[in-house]
């Protein structure tokens, strides 16, 4: 077990922050096409028009990079350290032995690649071509917390091939209505042959971490996460949104403030059941207002929905960064008492999110706990010739 005073700490998403990476928008370029991934104009006299390809404007980094910085300066304010990635050139065409994709993304989201579990840091095996060597632009921070910290475990989860055959590729054709259909089923463009996970598809709940399946993490990886994770003390529960059709990463969806409450998102409800978990346990579901904007006034490049409204970042059980446009949930927030620091960060959601994708915690105070005493938990030992699901 960590000691307490380790500088690589963070069990859960709220206890009291004291370290934390925050993203950067240098050298970004847009998502390209792939197998995995078909970017979208956002408006909707866009639809049909190409999405655009290579670096973005000079302006618009410009614009996504102030915002970052005032976020670092807040979190610094308040005490907190904050550190910042090196992104590498991102606009060069990537080939490996499996795939070929024509540049890489932008390592503005630390989340969607990078996660603390206690005292490890896991680098998650991502889901798309162009994301494949984000963990590069944080290899000197772990570098550095792993000098400087004996007690920290780090671990590298097993890349895909993301070749051809990783992805069911006409996915992107099928009608919407088929694919709403199969989506209900967990049918997405990522097969189950390899793990594959995100980082940013886990929540974290001291000894509990709950993974979403979703279009980047399949149900092989949350079976990897759950060999992995169990021998060290974790309980991994699969949780299912199907009426998410936006469906991956869960920091718009089920985002847990203090222990006992969680911000749900009224579209998207858990699969039916799985509810249980937290009633039984005490924890109250409570569900954010509508957002601000709708998805069609969503900024024109963003490709998450308009529930990046729910994407806020908690300091400490009693105080949340949130979007300053987001009022009602400002206002819901209050009620619920928490101290809630607002700030704009709308010209970041077109590097795929907001104020929680774009930071990776390392450490925050407190400890291992068990907020699920109540528990019907079958660990995977037990669970040896059944199918895993
Ligand atoms: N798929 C989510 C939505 O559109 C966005 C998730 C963003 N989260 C992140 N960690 N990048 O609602």
């Amino acid at each position: 077990m960590p000691e307490a005073g380790s500088l690589v700490n963070s069990w859960n998403e709220w206890d009291p922050l004291r370290e934390i990476v925050v993203g950067v928008a240098d050298n970004a370029c847009f998502e390209p096409r792939e197998p995995g991934y078909r970017p979208q104009l956002r408006t909707r006299d866009g639809r049909d028009a190409a999405f655009p390809t290579g670096p973005k404007p000079a302006e618009m980094i410009e614009r996504a990079t102030e915002q970052l910085d005032a976020l670092a300066l807040l979190l610094r304010s308040q005490g907190i350290t904050v550190r910042r990635p090196e992104p590498p050139v991102l606009a060069d065409a990537v080939r490996t032995p499996t795939f070929e994709v024509a540049n890489q993304y932008c390592v503005v989201c630390p989340r969607d690649v990078m996660i603390t579990l206690g005292n490890e840091i896991l680098e998650a095996t991502m889901s798309r071509r162009a994301r494949y060597f984000e963990y590069q632009a944080y290899r000197k921070l772990v570098y550095e917390y792993w000098h400087a910290d004996p007690g920290m475990e780090w671990t590298v989860a097993p890349k895909p091939s993301m070749s051809d055959a990783m992805y069911r590729e006409d996915f992107w054709d099928w009608p919407l209505e088929k694919r709403h259909r199969k989506m209900r089923s967990f049918e997405f463009c990522v097969t189950q042959d390899e793990v594959v996970f995100d980082a940013a598809d886990m929540s974290r709940f001291g000894r509990d971490v709950v993974v979403q399946e979703s279009m980047t993490t399949n149900r092989t990886g949350i079976h990897w996460l759950k060999r992995h994770l169990e021998p060290r003390g974790f309980r991994v529960h699969p949780v299912h949104f199907p009426l998410d059709f936006f469906l991956s990463h869960i920091d718009c969806t089920f985002v847990p403030l203090r222990p006992g409450l969680v911000l749900t998102n009224p579209e998207r409800p858990l699969r039916e059941g799985e509810e249980q978990m937290f009633l039984r346990n005490g924890w109250e579901l409570v569900d954010a207002p509508q957002p601000t904007s709708s998805n069609d006034e969503m900024p024109r490049y963003c490709q998450s929905s308009k529930w990046l409204s729910m994407n806020v970042l908690s300091l400490s059980p009693t105080k949340v960064v949130c979007e300053e446009q987001e009022k009602p949930l400002q206002d819901l927030l209050d009620k619920l008492n928490f101290e809630v620091l607002p700030i704009p960060f709308r010209d970041v959601f077109e590097y795929g999110g907001s104020l929680h994708c774009a930071t990776w915690d390392i450490n925050r105070v407190g400890m291992v706990e068990d907020y699920f005493p109540r528990l019907d938990y079958r660990p995977l030992a037990q669970q040896r010739g059944e199918r895993v699901t």
